[in-house]
């Protein structure tokens, strides 16, 4: 298989007469694989049960006969207008009780009947027609469920909601129970008394608002696989997916991932922003491990500038070729944009494409085609040094959890904390040191990893907490943060000092939470001082502070001002053959540097070697190359033995330019 490069490909937006045009530039960009038909309901199925597939007969067998292969979407995404007129409840319904309009796209709510059966239709035309296409190389379900429209609030979605109540609890007392309904006079009667968490005049009861956000990443799960069983029936036994958005709160990926068989992903970081080389980065890493470590493709970044941020900045010279190398480094197999050509129409006409309005002689398309014949060239590596389904080892994990993500953020909390965020501080560091990080649940294996992070795990299970303290006992070293293990799954407080049995793990236990309150027109978030051997002195938390009675633990640090004085912010147990630290605040940057130094050594995982002390040089080893990306603004000298695929030239001192990539061959004979 070679690396695949290409597009969504929007046929349908232009007259026929470039369609041949598209397929010859497509050859000399190297494009293979074109995703075709995401947004082309109403093209297909003009009117209620009559479907025109002739022009995308055309479409594929022009493709085909250029050596593209076919992604071919089920297009259900965006339902025409002819079928939310006959039936405006298909349209969703939002908390306060506005129904959504046509006229834009993601118009539809999951738990409708009649959006799933008019779609089913369509995908099992689409099936039977292509399914044995010689070009079909992927089915590519529905796009980005959940993304404009992730909850819906209508009567069908409140039907829908009982139905999923009843099988999850199957007693209304258990429900009461579960929801903790004696608070405010909330007891159900019945299941039929029950709503979705429309606006209420205050906070919502919070397990019935975590139960909901459970279903409606259950309800779009559910139309993904009613599409994906027709696909399997008479799809002709092509591979099935659905493009993923990162770290995207609405949908728990952990169990999507489980239903496609290759994960895919769409990726837009902000090229103003400069934190983006490290967050695109981690939601790479993301897509590798929710795979189990299987190659994943990058279905969808932009040539340039996108059109949907307030101010849309393009990508700098080299910075496209660089992204996407790294996704390439962190394990992904095809390298694909939104979109192919840009659109002359629509609200998406000022998004870049691989085929910008100035046409072929632009900054743009020259270095679509440098890309396309590079990765071309690497394609054909076989053996040790092949990219195609190289594996990425990480000796680091961290807990990623949709639960604890839904409930912390939830707004009858100690504090406002971002969950994404907490985790972003940390991957940072690892990040800085080229040190491999993958995403696990607290439920899997992790005797792999030297390492494992478990930031802010709100909800945790008691299997899950065993599952850790067994890791830290059996010799692995585990850092919790606060704010772990606060509830059990049905948001029920746990007694006694929180953390359950991590209590024993950590050694400590926590009597009171002190989230750091800042001025509110402050734009820093608020700080607490601390000191520790382990920051190297005297240091700074941010965000947050609690007072943690210790066991059984040393204390590495204290909070040392106001009520705080004198109170561990970090402490470390030995535990079994391991060691288990606990962390009451978020270290400031380069306090939160020497921690992860710290039990980086512990847990006796190596750094990558550094690069002229350049923070913003990425380095990244998949089967046996190491990709340099340099995200910095000036040239950096690479500090590795080797040769370097992309120019030939051995490694040892060559200057890497700004957005400039290296991909050092181990072996240099
Ligand atoms: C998403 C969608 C595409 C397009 C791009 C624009 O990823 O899937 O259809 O709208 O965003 O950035």
């Amino acid at each position: 298989m070679p690396i695949w490069y290409g597009a969504d490909y929007n046929p349908e937006q232009w007259p026929e007469d470039i369609w041949s045009e598209d397929v010859a530039l497509m050859r000399s960009g190297s494009i293979n694989l074109a995703t075709v038909g995401v947004f082309s309901w109403a093209r297909m199925e003009p009117r209620d049960g009559e479907y025109d597939f002739a022009w995308l007969d055309t479409v594929i067998d022009l493709l085909h006969a250029g050596g593209v292969r076919i992604d071919l979407a089920t297009a259900t995404a965006s339902p025409p207008p002819w079928l939310t007129t006959a039936h405006p409840e298909v349209l969703p319904v939002t908390a306060s009780g506005v129904r959504l309009s046509q006229g834009s796209r993601q118009h539809y709510c999951p738990s409708s009947p009649v959006y799933r059966a008019h779609a089913a239709r369509l995908v099992g035309m689409l099936a039977r027609r292509y399914g044995q296409h010689p070009a079909l190389e992927l089915w590519h379900v529905n796009n980005e469920y959940g993304s404009h429209l992730s909850r819906c609030y209508c009567d069908v979605s409140a039907n829908a909601f009982r139905v999923w109540l009843r099988t999850k609890y199957s007693t209304i007392d258990a429900l009461n129970l579960a929801w903790g309904t004696e608070f405010w006079s909330q007891q159900y009667g019945s299941l039929e008394e029950i709503l979705p968490p429309r606006a209420a005049p205050t906070f919502t009861n919070p397990t019935q608002l975590l139960d909901f956000d459970r279903f409606s990443s259950d309800e779009f799960l559910a139309c993904y696989q009613a599409e994906v069983v027709i696909l399997r029936q008479t799809g002709g036994g092509v591979p099935v997916t659905t493009n993923f958005m990162g770290f995207f709160k609405p949908v728990d990926y952990w169990k999507w991932a489980r239903e496609v068989d290759v994960v895919t992903d769409d990726s837009y970081p902000d090229p103003a922003d400069p934190d983006s080389p490290v967050s695109a980065a981690m939601s790479r890493d993301l897509m590798r491990s929710l795979g189990g470590g299987a190659p994943w493709i990058l279905m969808e970044q932009a040539p340039s500038a996108v059109n949907w941020r307030g101010r849309n900045a393009p990508k700098a010279p080299g910075q496209m070729r660089a992204w996407s190398y790294q996704a390439l480094a962190r394990g992904a197999d095809g390298i694909l944009f939104f979109q192919w050509r840009q659109s002359a129409a629509g609200a998406e006409q000022f998004h870049s494409g691989m085929v910008p309005h100035g046409g072929t002689d632009t900054r743009i398309w020259h270095e679509v085609e440098q890309l396309g014949a590079e990765l071309a060239a690497l394609s054909e590596r076989v053996g040790e040094q092949a990219i195609v389904g190289a594996r990425v080892g990480a000796g680091v994990a961290i807990v990623l959890d949709w639960d604890s993500w839904w409930a912390l953020e939830q707004d009858a909390k100690p504090a406002d904390l971002d969950y994404v965020q907490q985790i972003f501080a940390w991957y940072r560091e690892f990040w800085d040191r080229g040190v491999a990080v993958e995403f696990v649940r607290a439920s899997d294996e992790l005797s792999m990893y030297g390492l494992v992070l478990v930031p802010s795990l709100f909800v945790a299970t008691d299997e899950q907490l065993a599952n850790l303290d067994g890791y830290a006992r059996d010799g692995g070293t585990l850092l919790v943060t606060y704010q772990s293990a606060i509830t059990d799954v049905n948001l029920r407080a746990r007694m006694g000092g929180y953390l359950g049995v991590l209590q024993r793990t950590l050694g400590v236990w926590v009597e009171e939470f002190a989230p750091l309150v800042g001025r509110s027109d402050a734009d820093k978030p608020p700080t607490i001082p601390v000191a520790g051997e382990v920051f190297g002195g005297k240091a700074v938390g941010t965000l947050w502070s609690e007072f943690v009675r210790v066991t059984n633990a040393t204390v590495m640090a204290e909070f040392t001002a106001d009520t705080l004085a004198g109170w561990p912010a970090v402490t470390q147990n030995a535990v079994g053959s391991g060691s288990a630290w606990y962390v009451a605040t978020l270290p400031e940057p380069g306090a939160l540097s020497a921690l992860v130094g710290a039990v980086l050594a512990d847990g006796g995982i190596e750094a990558e070697p550094a690069f002229g002390g350049e923070r913003g040089v990425e380095v990244v080893r998949r089967g046996g190359l190491t990709f340099v990306i340099n995200h910095c603004a000036l040239a950096v000298a690479v500090e590795l033995d080797g040769t370097d695929l992309l120019s030939g030239t051995p490694a040892r001192d060559m200057q890497l330019v700004s957005q400039g990539v290296a991909i050092i061959s181990d072996y240099t004979g």
